[in-house]
């Protein structure tokens, strides 16, 4: 392994003029707000702790962040429940810190991407509120999907679709009176109302919303929940496919065949949510700078996907195809191809990602035993438990894998310090909604929200002075806090500043890839440019192609690539 860490420190130039394209290649680095760093002591992350702790991002080598919500929210969904999109919530701090933040940010040569939830508000947001005071067939209602229920007294919801968090995505209102009144679509929590996107009002607000944020000066959005924008027609009845994954996309399983598309659902992938995306295009083309969207949009095949990439519509998408993909290299080998291939044919990058705020971080992930579909988590009773050393061991080799290939990568808080996702967190701490909607039969996504650690000593491990935390973190993570980390060239946070400084250095993010073969069936093996990149995923070790080692997830053995390990090697 090497030993040295090239660390940049020197503020690039940002452009100010439209043309570099920066999100083509760009390393993005999502920030989780309430779980980045504590600045006052109540437990909660907030924009002046990442303020404070920009530097170290800059360190590590990264291009960008991406912050999830930090807008006014009763925080029933992590902020992913916006009551104001021009607010920023009292608990994350002011308008004020946020444009504080975005000038340090830019100021370090950062771009910061800022999460928008168009899906969606929250059930207190003055839009809903206005909704639920007006008339059945009111302009305020059409605003939403209010319909009567049905049977003989609508006593029952209008179809038969369930809320990703479990339970049925409709629920009724009382009107004035106290009688029961007309149902509302929720495809999240009932806290969350689904907006209705064929009220052009609807769009007349985002755009104003988009044009908040591009003036003080964000350099794009991520968009939640791109793929369910637009609902099919009459709102049809849907029986999901077995074992569909719950955030839409193909499904969480692990064995290793790829699998087989699911009938598309009513209300994701729809035709109609394209147009919103032009919409949207035309708006961030009025600034310089070249902003971008990133659309989550859980949508398999890569070829379907990539229609949300077109040239006029949004500039990135999130490669959850890639992220489900299992540690198999027939699979990998597919995945990549039809990636490449998919984006590559409507002339936008690709990108890739490994973990996020809500999937099981792939320190765990890659190391499962048994099924398990995104969104549903891991606890106590889980079944079955993953080797955390095996499961360290292979996301350093993924993520070694991933930032070699080109295009956009986006990276998550903590996984540059190796953390595993938290399995055992008492259940009186779990917070997300879906353990509470599948009254603890899904445990959720707080596993990977946990606080992250900043120093072995100190409360919190660094996160917060009080030692307060909203989420538990585990005895274990002293040894995985960025100061300990940061003085072993064998960690992984070192291992992550070495990918990224060669990454950038060899303009890999820009390469072309040519397959390489001749390694075995459990070897995924490609040049990109000069670089020769070879990861064994399987359980004997294998020989190297000729060239020098720039870098290694794991020590070689006797010159040859040992199991669960991939290595970048100068040609
Ligand atoms: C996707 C977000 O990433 C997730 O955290 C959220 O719960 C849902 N969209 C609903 O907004
Ligand atoms: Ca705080």
């Amino acid at each position: 392994m090497n030993t040295t860490i090239p660390v940049t420190s020197t503020a690039t130039e940002l452009s100010e003029t439209t043309g570099d394209e920066w999100w083509r290649t760009a390393v993005i680095y999502q920030v989780y707000p309430r779980s980045f760093a504590d600045s006052n002591g109540d437990g909660i992350g907030d924009l002046p702790g990442i303020t404070a702790h920009l530097p170290a991002l800059r360190e590590l080598g990264v291009d960008a962040i991406w912050l999830s919500p930090f807008m006014t929210s009763p925080q029933r969904d992590a902020g992913y429940d916006v009551a104001d999109y021009r607010g920023v919530d009292p608990l994350f701090g002011t308008l004020a810190d946020f444009d504080d933040m975005l000038a340090a940010a830019h100021e370090l040569g950062l771009r910061v991407i800022v999460d928008l939830v168009p899906n969606h508000t929250s059930s207190d947001h003055a839009w809903f509120r206005e909704a639920l005071a007006s008339a059945p067939g009111s302009a305020e209602r059409g605003h939403y999907w209010f319909r009567d229920g049905k049977g003989e007294n609508g006593d029952e919801p209008p179809n038969n679709w369930n809320s990703v968090f479990g339970g049925p995505a409709w629920t009724r209102t009382t009107n004035a009176d106290g009688t029961p009144g007309q149902w509302y679509l929720h495809l999240f929590d009932s806290s969350q109302p689904d907006l209705n996107w064929e009220d052009p009002w609807v769009w007349a607000r985002f755009r104003d919303i988009l044009r908040f944020w591009l003036d003080r000066g964000v350099d794009g959005f991520r968009i939640d929940v791109a793929h369910g924008m637009a609902k099919a027609e009459g709102l049809p009845d849907f029986t999901p496919a077995q074992g569909a994954g719950s955030m839409g996309g193909a499904g969480g399983s692990l064995e290793p065949e790829i699998s087989t598309v699911p009938p598309e659902p009513p209300y994701w992938g729809q035709e109609g949510g394209h147009a919103i995306f032009r919409d949207w295009h035309r708006v961030l083309a009025e600034y310089d700078g070249d902003r971008a969207l990133c659309g989550e949009a859980w949508i398999d095949p890569p070829s379907k996907l990539a229609l949300y990439v077109r040239p006029d519509e949004m500039q990135q998408t999130f490669n959850f195809s890639y992220l489900e993909t299992p540690w198999n290299a027939q699979a990998l080998h597919e995945v990549i191809t039809s990636s490449l291939d998919a984006f590559g044919s409507v002339g936008a990058p690709s990108t890739w990602v490994l973990s996020n705020h809500d999937v099981v971080r792939h320190a765990t992930r890659l190391a499962l035993m048994g099924d398990n579909p995104q969104g549903h988590g891991l606890g106590p009773k889980t079944p079955f438990r993953p080797d955390p050393v095996v499961g360290l061991r292979r996301a350093r080799a993924a993520t070694t894998l991933m930032l070699a290939l080109p295009g956009s990568a986006y990276l998550f808080q903590g996984e540059e310090l190796g953390l595993p996702e938290v399995i055992d967190l008492p259940d009186s701490a779990r917070q997300d909604p879906t353990w509470f909607r599948t009254h603890g039969e899904r445990y959720g996504r707080d596993g990977c929200r946990v606080p992250i650690p900043w120093t072995a000593a100190g409360a919190s491990y660094g996160f917060s002075d009080t030692g307060a935390s909203w989420l538990p973190q585990p005895a274990e993570w002293a040894t995985l806090a960025r100061d300990v980390e940061a003085s072993d060239p064998d960690s992984t946070l070192s291992l992550y500043r070495r990918l990224l400084a060669e990454r950038e250095e060899r303009g890999l993010g820009a390469g072309v890839l040519e397959w390489l073969d001749g390694f075995g069936e459990n070897v995924v093996a490609f040049h990109n440019g000069e670089v020769t990149v070879v990861a064994n995923v399987g359980e004997a070790s294998v020989s190297l192609p000729p060239g020098t080692v720039l870098v290694s997830s794991a020590p070689l053995a006797e010159g040859r690539l040992p199991a669960d390990t991939a290595a970048w090697l100068a040609r």
